[in-house]
């Protein structure tokens, strides 16, 4: 694995539909904004000592970049691949080649996807992640972020 000396930040990649968090479904996913998650994110991380950027995006294209430079950067990736996570092969082959270098890479889910529609209970991201993390809303991002760092070698 990675050393934590080799790792100046973690990125939290959240897929479509995120950045409607608060208003998309409340039921399900709470009132509380993408704001609120990047406030929450930004402080959990202030205790565990390190840097942490979150993001969002709609676009399939940009979500796979952002995996291309966290290899590069070898950056530990904290991924809520949203909708994306039942179908998509081409974030799954970009988040492989993120745990193919020993870079830890956290699946999170707000829900839990295995309790809801019969789509939603496949994830293509699940196999290649270091480990997944759902249904503990938006604590699991604490979690994740937990074991991402807990992930690096000392
Ligand atoms: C989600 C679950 C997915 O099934 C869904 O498409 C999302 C959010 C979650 O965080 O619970 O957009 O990843």
């Amino acid at each position: 694995m990675v050393k934590r000396a080799e790792v100046s930040k973690i990125v939290v990649i959240n897929g479509p539909n995120l950045g409607r968090l608060g208003v998309r479904e409340p039921e399900i996913y709470g009132s509380a904004t993408l704001e609120d998650l990047r406030a929450a994110c930004t402080q959990w991380g202030q205790e565990l000592g390190i840097n942490v950027e979150v993001r969002q995006s709609d676009s399939e294209a940009e979500v796979i970049g952002w995996m291309h430079q966290a290899v590069d950067e070898k950056t530990p990736v904290v991924l809520n691949p949203a909708a994306f996570t039942h179908y998509s092969y081409g974030l799954a082959d970009a988040a492989a080649q993120v745990t193919d270098v020993h870079i830890p890479l956290i699946e999170v889910h707000i829900s839990n996807p295995a309790g809801r529609e019969a789509f939603r209970k496949h994830s293509v991201i699940s196999p290649i992640a270091t480990g997944t993390i759902t249904g503990m809303g938006f604590y699991g991002y604490k979690l994740a972020l937990d074991a991402a760092v807990h992930a690096l070698e000392d």
